[in-house]
């Protein structure tokens, strides 16, 4: 299969701030595509300890001409933090960026969150490409704007909607990324397909195999079906005035489940996955969906690879209390994405906390 033919152009369609993602193998070695969209002479790249010495050298080639530099993070969810933030406009300030200049961010989701924020922020807004590294980025991070880091006192409690310029998604880099971030990433796309997808969601169950051993035509499908999902959830609600508040269904059980975890025991994608059977469950307990659809998805996410149960030594009312503690809660009370079954979600405010703990409970093990 050539190179050109798996090749996937998808437009997030957002009026004069309109973008396209890019999906394929040798995207990175496009330059004259992704060369097109800096508009100015200015770039600063943004990466990371690991990343950067695999695919720095690649956007350098493209870089050829301009007045550039890098900036590297250390690894880890950690360092996507304010005092980074400011690191970064100070590169930005050192390189004589002007209003033209680019932000391009090369690496997954702490990456491009923190560039992307850097971007918002510096002369109070400048363009910026989003070079996703990891799965979860492809299909998810680096498509929608959303950008920001986080404070002591919580995760992406600093940010700023600021949409990309491009997205320049390589799937070649793919390959070196370890299993468990690959696999963290697939939940990501199996989230998109249950709660607004059906068909794409039986897809998804007859390839499950191909994706699990990373078949490049079937994972190419697989990220831009997910991609043509979530642009068109942003191109209707933008700033998550309703409709895109769905792409959290299993969230606030999983950042619970990670935050209990002090944030080493689950990663982000493992917590979606546990959070979405947790959703699933507690969605059946109020009527909501059947446990056949629970099934399913349990099934699907095992498949992959997945986790789909509570790590042993968390306690439910622990994991209550965190949740207690959500963006999404109004005025004191549970506001949480609940699952009509495969490819339906909605936004339920007022969620009985008695059954969440009953859900908790029964989950926990010992
Ligand atoms: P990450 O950025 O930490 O990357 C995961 C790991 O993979 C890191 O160790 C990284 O160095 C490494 N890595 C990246 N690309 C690699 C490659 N090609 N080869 C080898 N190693 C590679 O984590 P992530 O899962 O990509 O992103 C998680 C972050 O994304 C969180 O901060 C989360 O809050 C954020 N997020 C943001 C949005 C949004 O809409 N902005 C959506 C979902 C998640
Ligand atoms: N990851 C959720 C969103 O982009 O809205």
């Amino acid at each position: 299969m050539s190179l050109s033919s798996l090749l996937r152009r998808i437009d997030v369609t957002l009026g004069d701030r309109s973008y396209t993602v890019s999906i394929g193998p040798g995207q990175l070695d496009d330059t004259a595509y992704w060369r097109a969209r800096l508009r100015g002479r200015h770039a600063l790249v943004i990466s990371n300890s690991t990343v950067a010495p695999l695919y720095l050298e690649r956007i350098a080639k493209g870089l050829d001409g301009l007045q550039w530099s890098s900036f590297l993070l250390d690894d880890g969810e950690a360092h996507k933090s304010f005092a980074n933030v400011g690191r970064a406009l100070e590169a930005l300030a050192h390189l004589g960026a002007t209003r033209d200049a680019c932000v391009i961010a090369l690496g997954g989701g702490v990456v491009g969150d923190l560039a992307g924020f850097t971007a918002a922020c510096w002369m109070r807004g400048i363009d910026f490409i989003q070079m996703p590294t990891t799965l979860l980025a492809m299909v998810d991070s680096s498509v929608g704007g959303k950008t920001g880091v986080n404070l002591p006192a919580g995760k992406n409690l600093i940010g700023a909607f600021h949409q990309p310029r491009a997205v320049i998604a390589d799937t070649d880099t793919l390959t070196t990324l370890p299993d468990r971030e690959y696999r963290a990433g697939l939940a990501e796309v199996i989230k998109g397909a249950a709660i607004g997808d059906p068909e794409f969601f039986g897809w998804l169950e007859q390839h499950a195999d191909a994706l699990s051993v990373r078949d490049t035509a079937t994972l190419i499908d697989a990220i831009a079906r997910k991609v043509v999902y979530k642009a068109g959830v942003v191109a209707r609600d933008e700033t998550e005035q309703g409709e895109r508040a769905l792409l959290n269904l299993g969230h606030t059980f999983g950042h619970a489940l990670e935050t209990a975890g002090n944030y080493t025991t689950l990663l982000h994608g493992e917590g979606v996955a546990v959070g979405m059977v947790l959703a699933a469950r507690l969605s059946e307990r109020l009527g909501l969906s059947e446990a056949a659809d629970t099934a399913r998805l349990q099934t699907l996410l095992e498949r992959t690879g997945l986790p789909t149960v509570i790590p042993p030594g968390m306690q439910p009312d622990v994991l209550l209390g965190l949740m207690r503690l959500d963006k999404k809660n109004l005025a004191g009370t549970l506001r949480l994405i609940l699952w009509r079954g495969i490819g339906q979600a909605e936004i339920v405010s007022g969620v009985d906390e008695a059954q969440v703990l009953a859900v908790l409970t029964e989950a926990c093990p010992g």
